[in-house]
């Protein structure tokens, strides 16, 4: 496979000598999502960024930003994170053979996320406060020259993802009407933004926060301050708000209708969508993290599993088999 760093090599800053750190991301699938579309009355496809190595959008960034950091002779990449740029950044540091040092709010993160983070071998830090606090002290402590910092103020990561744009117009041959992600902190919106804008297209793009950003259940964009605030006010996405409620009963819909089990966070476009339909419109949504991340907050809201004995019988009748109770 080839990595995003050599498809788009002429479009990011690399050079003919620039060694890149790869794990195979990019290339993720689009899938059209016929079932759901028919429901929000529009052309609805899903870009599937999950297929990541692990398993969200920011690999994307993540391997231009380690590839840089190493170029530039970093010993060493920090970043601050609700979860998957922590376990991004593990990832690409363990791969170039450089330390992680990860700064997350203590309680906050997701179990998978978490887990993910500690097996590739980052320094996890549980910092006493919120997100933001923690991206305050890892800008300051990457501004002693000891860590490149891999946040997405880092501008190489926003390079990184903007290949999501130019993979979905390539891959229909044509831009959407529509560009809908999530918003937390507000790269990925300026990526895209970028990506549009690189390949001259009009099309609409749309940002979607948390209405309670300080408490949402979507841990992933739980970020009171949006570092990227005044930079997204400057593109032209339009900045659109969901309750939990919105996004549960997408993220529920999103698993039952198209068989995708998705993070919380990663359901807030489709939510919007099923709020205020663009009806008739083809509208690419991207899903941004994997369901498995966050297993707790699955287990908080899909149906218990029944206990059942061994038995036919017993197994007939809980699982209410019409014709096979005897
Ligand atoms: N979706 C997922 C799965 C995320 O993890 C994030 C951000 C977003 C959407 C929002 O993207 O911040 O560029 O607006 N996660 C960051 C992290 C904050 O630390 O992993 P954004």
């Amino acid at each position: 496979m080839t990595p995003l760093a050599e498809r788009y090599r002429e479009r990011l800053p690399l050079t003919a000598a620039t060694r890149v750190v790869s794990l195979g991301e990019g290339a993720t699938p689009l899938l059209h999502a016929p079932r759901l579309g028919e429901r929000l009355g529009i052309d609805l496809w899903l870009k599937w960024e999950p297929s990541n190595p692990t398993g969200s959008y920011k690999d994307r960034g993540m391997t231009i930003a380690v590839t840089k950091a190493l170029e530039e002779g970093a010993q060493a990449v920090i970043c601050a994170s609700t979860g998957n740029t922590a376990a991004s950044a593990a990832a690409y540091a363990a791969r170039a053979g450089i330390p992680a040092l990860v700064l997350q709010p203590e309680g906050a993160v997701a179990g998978g996320k978490l887990a993910q983070t500690r097996m590739l071998g980052a320094r996890v830090l549980e910092i006493r406060g919120s997100f933001d606090q923690a991206l305050d002290a890892a800008r300051e402590l990457a501004a002693r020259g000891t860590h490149a910092l891999v946040n997405s103020l880092n501008p190489y990561r926003i390079e990184g993802q903007k290949t999501a744009v130019f993979e979905i117009v390539e891959e229909l041959d044509a831009p959407p009407d529509i560009f809908v992600i999530p918003y937390g902190g507000g790269g990925n919106t300026t990526a895209y933004a970028m990506g549009l804008s690189e390949l001259g297209l009009g099309a609409e793009l749309v940002s979607v926060e948390a209405t309670d950003r300080v408490r949402t259940l979507a841990t992933a964009i739980r970020i009171a301050a949006p570092a990227h605030a005044a930079a997204v006010a400057r593109t032209r996405a339009r900045v659109v708000s969901v309750s939990d409620e919105q996004i549960v009963a997408a993220w529920l819909e999103l698993a039952r209708v198209e068989g995708l089990f998705c993070e919380p966070s990663s359901a807030a476009g489709l939510a919007a969508l099923a709020a205020d339909s663009p009806v008739g419109a083809r509208v690419v949504c991207t899903i941004t993290g994997h369901g498995l991340k966050d297993a707790e907050a699955a287990a908080r809201h899909a149906p218990e599993p029944v206990r059942v004995e061994a038995d036919a019988d017993a197994i007939a009748a809980a699982a209410r088999i019409p014709g096979a109770a005897r």
